[in-house]
């Protein structure tokens, strides 16, 4: 697999820390998306603190003020509009450098809009260009001129950047990038380039050494992460394979034997690409968490023929019966978009259909945002605003009485949760999360936080369930 040479960013990094030095300067980052997203954010925070630059969460001290940008609905592109109107006053009060990265800066229609709306940013660079940002910083600390740095082509993958996590408990881990789906509505593939994985070994010691540095959940990312080093298989890519990784169901067998990790996630899976191995990987590894997010779209069959989804009604259903079957404790969430073009009232009660009938833990629901550049932006058939809000209640109504009955079932269990930290909302709790990734907040000692414990769920509420420590000894 082609690797990105990094040396010129690591030099790159120096160099720019040199100048800092002593300056006691400071950024800001905006992050927009997906956890990808989040994963290359904090890769930049990394570089931004090896070049000498401390985090601040106020605008207004900020030297360096970083965007990373998603596109994949609409109202994610507001967001960094809206935000790029506020950042304007501190660049001509103070002369902050503006940079702005992420995956709506592979559209070149945005590109444009800024030039045109915003022209006082200094950087604009896309997720295949991370490892150039400190070459880019560096040329306008030296003469603050406008860089555009983006990428047409897929990029390859880059390994060995500096990284400052969010969290010393969890983290997360990008097994793959890019997606080769082309779903109808999606804009990902056209922005994130093709699939393409990561070294086995390039992971797993990755993994081993975030356990060694106590970290106790490991996400494994990836927009199709059941699909991890296909596309290596189909194109023969040479790959190496590393402690009998050569396939995602392998990878979690592999991961599980790791020492100190005490639980594994992974988003996204795609449910064509769901096979018996992975099934039985999940079923078998203890440390694999029972909750996997399935994402749905739609529950008609013809809107997911059209959504280019590749599986029908019956067979996502027959997929989670067979899952139910293999995996015990399993629970599930998903993604679901409403009002996708020539959607009708029968196949929206189609969704409505499988959502009744999965009982999902958690669903995330989005209305059809139009992506200029995807197949389904130019189909005529588009539904109206207004019926695609009644939709979205409708479903949302439906959730919510879900997940209340599922919060209720709940009660009077006990649950290994893996505690977080304090509340942020309030210093005198601890919060965790089961297995099934439900929020549970509970009072004890810091001692606590980073260990997975039992629990016993004493009350629920929407968002989030209460429990008390539970001693296992005493049954109390
Ligand atoms: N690769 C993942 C995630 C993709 S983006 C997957 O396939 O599941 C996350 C979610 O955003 C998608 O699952 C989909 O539900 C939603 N989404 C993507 N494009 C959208 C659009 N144009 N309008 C509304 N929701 C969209
Ligand atoms: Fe988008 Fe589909 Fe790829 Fe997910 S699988 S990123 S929804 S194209
Ligand atoms: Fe958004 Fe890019 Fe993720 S478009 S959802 S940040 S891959």
């Amino acid at each position: 697999m082609a690797k990105i040479d990094i040396q010129n960013c690591l030099e790159d990094i120096e160099k720019v820390a040199k100048i800092n030095e002593g300056k006691n300067l400071k950024y800001s980052i905006f992050t927009m998306g997906c956890q990808l997203n989040e994963n290359d954010s904090e890769k930049m925070c990394g570089m931004m603190e090896k070049m000498n630059y401390t985090k601040t969460d106020d605008l207004q001290e900020a030297d360096l003020i970083v965007f990373n940008t998603c596109c994949v609905r609409e109202n994610a592109e507001d967001k960094l509009f809206g935000k790029l109107g506020e950042v304007k006053k501190y660049k001509e009060k103070c002369g902050a450098i503006i940079a702005i990265g992420g995956c709506m800066m592979q559209e070149k229609h945005i590109v444009e809009k800024l030039k045109q709306s915003y022209p006082f940013f200094d950087i604009v660079f896309g997720p295949h260009t991370l490892e150039q940002f400190p070459t880019d910083l560096y040329k306008i600390i030296c003469n603050r001129k406008r860089i555009e740095d983006i990428l047409d082509i897929d990029g390859n993958i880059i390994e060995g950047l500096p990284i400052k996590r969010d969290s010393n408990i969890k983290a997360s881990v990008a097994i793959m990038n890019g997606c080769n789906n082309f779903c109808s509505y999606c804009i990902v593939p056209y922005v994130r380039g093709r699939e393409r994985s990561r070294e086995p070994r390039d992971i797993i010691e990755e993994i081993k050494e975030l356990a060694n540095q106590g970290y106790k959940e490991i996400m494994l990312l990836g927009q199709n992460v059941n699909s991890y080093l296909r596309v290596e298989k189909e194109k023969n890519i040479p790959f190496e394979e590393y402690e009998g990784v050569n396939s995602f169901a392998t990878l979690l067998r592999a991961v599980n034997k790791i020492e100190g990790i005490e639980r594994i996630r992974f988003i996204s899976p795609h449910p064509k690409d769901f096979t018996d191995d992975v099934i039985d990987a999940i079923s078998e590894c203890d440390k694999v968490c029972k909750l996997v997010h399935l994402p749905l779209q739609s529950g008609s069959t013809e809107i997911l023929k059209v959504m280019n989804r590749k599986y029908t009604k019956e067979q996502y259903l027959n997929l989670v019966e067979k899952m139910k079957n293999k995996i015990p404790n399993l629970t599930l969430s998903t993604d679901i978009i409403v009002g996708f073009p020539g959607e009708t009232e029968e196949d929206f009660l189609d969704t409505l259909d499988v959502v009744e009938k999965v009982k999902f833990e958690q669903v995330y629901m989005f209305i059809y945002s139009r992506r200029v550049g995807t197949p389904a932006d130019k189909m005529e058939n588009q539904v109206p605003e207004e019926i695609k809000h009644k939709r979205f209640d409708r479903l949302k109504k439906l959730v919510e009485k879900q997940i209340e009955i599922r919060n209720k079932e709940y009660v009077g269990t006990v649950q290994n949760i893996l505690i977080e930290g304090r509340s942020k909302t309030n210093e005198n709790v601890l919060t965790g999360r089961t297995d099934s990734n439900k929020v549970v907040v509970l009072e004890g000692n810091d001692d606590l936080i980073g260990k997975v414990l039992p629990a016993k769920i004493v009350s629920e509420h929407m968002w989030f369930l209460r429990g008390e420590m539970w001693d296992v000894r005493s049954g109390l």
